[in-house]
């Protein structure tokens, strides 16, 4: 073998690495320009999907009855981030020991307390008159939407849409007792 077939060969094996490495980057060219495009347009429609999905279950969750039973969302409720939706009610109840009424009834030892008993506060006939006591799914359904669960309530107050506000507000609550009630 002599030189000039030496160097046939390793021309030959150039010619086929730079065939080979044109091919990768044009494939590669292929797939940058065409990627993006076809997955910038499925997330596009993943995400339509996704917000109308949950605008829908918004929707429900406003009319419909608590779907997850309470003490599955007490069991991993926050008690601190039930103090902050608390801020919502502190406009019209206090529910530290001794606390009085403004607006709204005291809510010192609420859970499992007769509805509406409160001697030193007057309630709306709707509530004097309700009967029961605010177990946890009651205080789960009323928080919800109050207006509904005990139509002519004098609560004004649109209600906790989401699930875990009331979870944490209710465990919050709950805390305010020298007894605090079982979560079973
Ligand atoms: C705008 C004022 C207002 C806000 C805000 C408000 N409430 Fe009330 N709440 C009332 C009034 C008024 C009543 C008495 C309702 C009746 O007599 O029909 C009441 C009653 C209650 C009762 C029944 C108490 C009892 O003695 O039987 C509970 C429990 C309660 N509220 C919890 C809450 C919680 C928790 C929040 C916040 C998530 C809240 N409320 C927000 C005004 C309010």
């Amino acid at each position: 073998m002599d030189s000039f077939e030496i160097n046939k060969i390793v021309a030959c094996v150039l010619v086929v690495a730079l065939v080979f490495i044109g091919l990768a980057n044009f494939s590669e060219i292929l797939y940058h320009v065409e990627k993006p495009e076809v997955a910038a347009y499925q997330v596009e429609g993943a995400e339509d999907m996704v917000v109308s999905a949950s605008a829908a279950m918004a929707d429900d969750t406003a009319t419909a009855e608590p779907e997850i039973p309470i003490q599955t969302l007490l069991a991993s409720a926050d008690i601190e981030k039930g103090a902050k939706v608390f801020k919502k009610c502190s406009q019209c109840h206090v529910v530290e020991k001794g606390g009085a009424n403004k607006i709204g009834p005291a809510l010192w030892d609420i859970v499992n307390k007769d509805i509406g008993s409160k001697e030193d506060y007057k309630y709306s006939n709707a509530m004097a008159a309700y009967g029961g006591n605010w177990t946890y799914e009651q205080l789960n359904g009323y928080l919800l939407n109050p207006k509904k669960y005990i139509e002519g309530t004098k609560m004004s107050f649109v209600g906790l849409k989401k699930e875990k506000d009331r979870a944490n507000v209710i465990l919050y609550l709950r805390s305010f007792s020298d007894n605090p009630a079982p979560i079973e």
